[in-house]
C-alpha cells in the first residue's frame, strides 16, 4: 500500500462526518492530491447491497452477532474493490465511517461484544487507517439532525439519546485506546471552522 492514505470520519449519526469527509476531499483535490471519496456501510457494489440490509427496516431486525457478521462482510468487500486498490494506486481514501464505527455500535451499545468485533476484524480486515478524525458532538443536537434528514435508513437513529450519548463516549475512549492515528475535532461549530482544524491535520501528517 506504498505512497497512500487511509483517513476515516468516526462519530454519532449527525456529528457531520459526511459534510467533513466531503470538504476534506475536496480540499485535497484543490492542492493536487488523487482522492478517494467512499463510505461504509458501502463504498463498493455489494457493500452497497448489504448497507440495505443492514440499515432498512425493524431495529430488531438484526442480533448484534448477526450484525457484526454484515457489516465485516461489507467492509471486506469494500477492502478489496475499492480501498486496496486506491491505496495501492498511492491515492488518498476519505472514508466516511470504518471499523471504528462496529467497535463502538455492534461493540458496546448492546452488551460487550468488542472482543469479537476485534477478533473478526483481525481475521477479515487486518488494517487500520493512518488518521482517524472523531467528530465529537452533543448528543441531543446530532440526534435532531440525523432524524432532519428523513428517510429509509434509520434502524440506529431509532436507539434514541441515551444510546447515541453512550456512543458518543465509546468514541471518545477509542481515541484515547488509540492516539497515534485519532484526532478529536469539536463539531459543535460551523461546518468551515469544523473543516480547517481537519485540514490542518490531515496536511500535516500528508507531509
Ligand atoms: P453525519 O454524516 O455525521 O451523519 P452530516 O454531515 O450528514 O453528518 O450532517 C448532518 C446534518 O447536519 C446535515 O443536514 C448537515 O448539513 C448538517 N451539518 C453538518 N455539519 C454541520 C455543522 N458544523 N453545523 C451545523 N449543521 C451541520
Ligand atoms: P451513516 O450512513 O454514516 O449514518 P449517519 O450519517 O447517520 O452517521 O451510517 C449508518 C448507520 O450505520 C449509523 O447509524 C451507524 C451504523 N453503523 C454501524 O452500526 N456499524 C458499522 O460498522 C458502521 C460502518 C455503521
Amino acid at each position: 500500500m506504498a505512497g497512500g492514505l487511509f483517513i476515516t470520519f468516526e462519530g454519532i449519526d449527525g456529528s457531520g462526518k459526511s459534510t467533513q469527509a466531503r470538504l476534506l476531499a475536496e480540499a485535497l483535490r484543490g492542492n493536487g492530491h488523487e482522492v478517494v471519496l467512499t463510505r461504509e456501510p458501502g463504498g463498493s457494489p455489494g457493500a452497497e447491497e448489504i448497507r440495505r440490509l443492514v440499515l432498512e427496516g425493524e431495529p430488531e431486525r438484526w442480533s448484534p452477532e448477526t450484525e457484526i457478521l454484515l457489516f465485516t462482510a461489507a467492509r471486506r468487500d469494500h477492502l478489496e474493490k475499492t480501498i486496496q486498490p486506491a491505496l495501492a494506486a498511492g491515492r488518498v481514501v476519505v472514508c466516511d465511517r470504518f471499523a471504528d464505527s462496529t467497535r463502538v455500535y455492534q461493540g458496546i451499545t448492546r452488551g460487550d461484544l468488542r472482543a469479537t468485533v476485534d477478533r473478526l476484524h483481525e481475521l477479515m480486515i487486518g488494517i487500520e487507517p493512518d488518521l482517524t478524525f472523531i467528530i465529537d458532538m452533543d448528543p441531543a443536537t446530532g440526534l435532531s439532525r440525523a432524524l432532519g434528514r428523513k428517510g429509509p435508513e434509520e434502524r440506529f437513529e431509532g436507539f434514541g439519546e441515551e444510546m447515541q450519548a453512550r456512543m458518543r463516549r465509546g468514541f471518545l475512549e477509542l481515541a484515547a485506546e488509540f492516539p497515534d492515528r485519532c484526532v478529536v475535532i469539536d463539531g459543535n461549530r460551523p461546518p468551515e471552522a469544523v473543516a480547517a482544524d481537519v485540514l490542518a491535520a490531515a496536511r500535516a501528517r500528508l507531509s
